[in-house]
């Protein structure tokens, strides 16, 4: 496995490759992340990470300072699984002048849920992956459905600009307990670590109770969000959306079988969680 830092070495190491496999990362990788790669070596080709903590991402009262850069071990763990080639650019590689040609994705899908609670946070995602996938020109990427919204979101931006990519949408990864696996878990105490299933808990209460034929959104909603404030979470949405659009359902469609899902955000002491469910 060859790690680069340039985009020149980069480009060179990839020369004459038309099917590369293709895996973002943002570094601190886990189980989750090592899925998506064994899910990117059955798209045949070469398959590349990269590692990149994408400050256009953060808002300024995020973590981007404190984010975990656990490059050595990353490398180590990308090498078990088969992973060819890391692309692990600086800030200076990648930005080396303030990025002010952007991606603004429609506000439609891109500013509710995570966009309404993190403004300008699918800008600096699709502007970074944009460019990645510029470095990296691969035919195929690979995204989990953990950060549901975002897999939309470059979805969308693949098929509006005519991208020749195929995006790949890998399951979430989750702890014996459910917890769906992320960098952030990282930042939980043994007790908050303990009580993080509630999120995953709730999504099912909600399965459940659309399942036992409920039909008023609203409350069931309102309901998860009382459940987790309850516990001492500080829940910024739980919501049941179209999963084509991430609209709310009609009432028909909710009767009808429209595939839908279930998305949370939630704060645990200073972690904020996010999860989902296929409904
Ligand atoms: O999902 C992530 O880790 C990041 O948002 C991504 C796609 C690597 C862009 O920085």
């Amino acid at each position: 496995m060859r790690i680069v830092h340039t985009i020149a070495e980069l480009r060179q190491a990839l020369a004459g490759s038309t099917h590369t496999t293709f895996v973002p990362t943002m570094g601190n990788l886990h189980e989750g992340h090592l899925s998506l790669v064994r899910l990117a070596k059955e798209h045949g080709g070469p398959v590349v990470a990269s590692i990149f903590v994408n400050r256009l991402q953060f808002a300024p009262h995020e973590d981007f300072d404190t984010y975990p850069r656990t490059l050595e071990r990353d490398c180590e763990l990308l090498r078990s699984v088969g992973c060819n080639l890391v692309f692990a650019p600086s800030e200076a590689e990648l930005y080396p002048e303030p990025q002010v040609y952007t991606v603004q994705p429609p506000a439609a899908l891109a500013g509710i849920l995570e966009g309404e609670f993190r403004p300008g946070f699918f800008t600096g995602v699709c502007t970074v992956v944009l460019k990645l996938f510029h470095c990296v020109q691969p035919r195929v990427a690979v995204f989990g459905k953990k950060d549901y919204q975002q897999l939309l979101v470059v979805r969308r931006m693949v098929q509006q600009l005519a991208l020749p990519i195929e995006i790949v949408a890998g399951e979430t990864a989750r702890a014996d307990d459910g917890l769906a696996l992320s960098s952030r878990n990282g930042y939980l105490s043994e007790t908050e670590r303990a009580e993080a299933v509630q999120l995953s808990m709730t999504l099912k209460e909600v399965q459940l109770r659309l399942r036992r034929g409920e039909r008023d959104l609203a409350a069931v909603e309102s309901a998860a969000m009382d459940h987790l404030r309850q516990r001492g979470w500080q829940p910024d949405y739980v919501s049941v959306r179209r999963r084509t659009d991430l609209l709310p359902p009609t009432p028909e469609q909710l009767a009808g079988g429209e595939p839908l899902v279930v998305l949370a955000a939630a704060r645990l002491g200073r972690t904020r969680l996010i999860d989902n469910l296929e409904l």
